[in-house]
């Protein structure tokens, strides 16, 4: 069997890091802080768990909330470009700081862009 992105970046020790570096990013950064609440453990976790099913590991999200309808679920937050650049600045930092390189950090990044750009939900000037 072909082993999944999952797999290859080191499962749920690897998942488990990133989403922690990326969130203290989040937690810093003026475009993002209000709109996330201050508790972002429970944010996290979430993170966790949808990120496991959408590199290929087990569906642990879909398990725990049914399906995920990301951009629906995003709608009631403003949701900018400025804020999707912003969300995707920390993510590549976190992969920086945990050292996610090569042909899977590539693919990995490239499918965060493409989800962002769609969870866009207002324009700059609305927010
Ligand atoms: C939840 C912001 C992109 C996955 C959230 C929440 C916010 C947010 C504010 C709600 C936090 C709360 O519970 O109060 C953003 C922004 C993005 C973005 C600004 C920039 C484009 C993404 C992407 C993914 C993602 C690309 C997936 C790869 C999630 C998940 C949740 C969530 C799984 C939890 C949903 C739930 O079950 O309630 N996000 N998000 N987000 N976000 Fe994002």
């Amino acid at each position: 069997m072909i082993d999944s992105p999952y797999e290859k970046i080191g499962g749920e020790e690897t998942i488990g890091r990133l989403v922690d570096a990326f969130y203290a990013r989040v937690m810093k950064h003026e475009d993002l802080i209000p709109i996330f609440p201050r508790d972002i453990l429970p944010v996290r976790d979430k993170q966790f768990l949808f990120l496991t099913q959408f590199l290929g590991g087990p569906p642990l999200y879909s398990n725990a909330y049914g399906h995920p309808m990301l951009r629906a679920r995003h709608m009631p937050h403003e949701i900018t470009p400025k804020r999707a650049a912003a969300w995707l600045s920390c993510m590549r930092e976190a992969m920086d700081e945990i050292g996610l390189a090569g042909e899977m950090r590539s693919f990995i990044e490239e499918r965060l862009t493409m989800t962002a750009q769609h969870m866009v939900n207002r324009s700059d000037d609305e927010a």
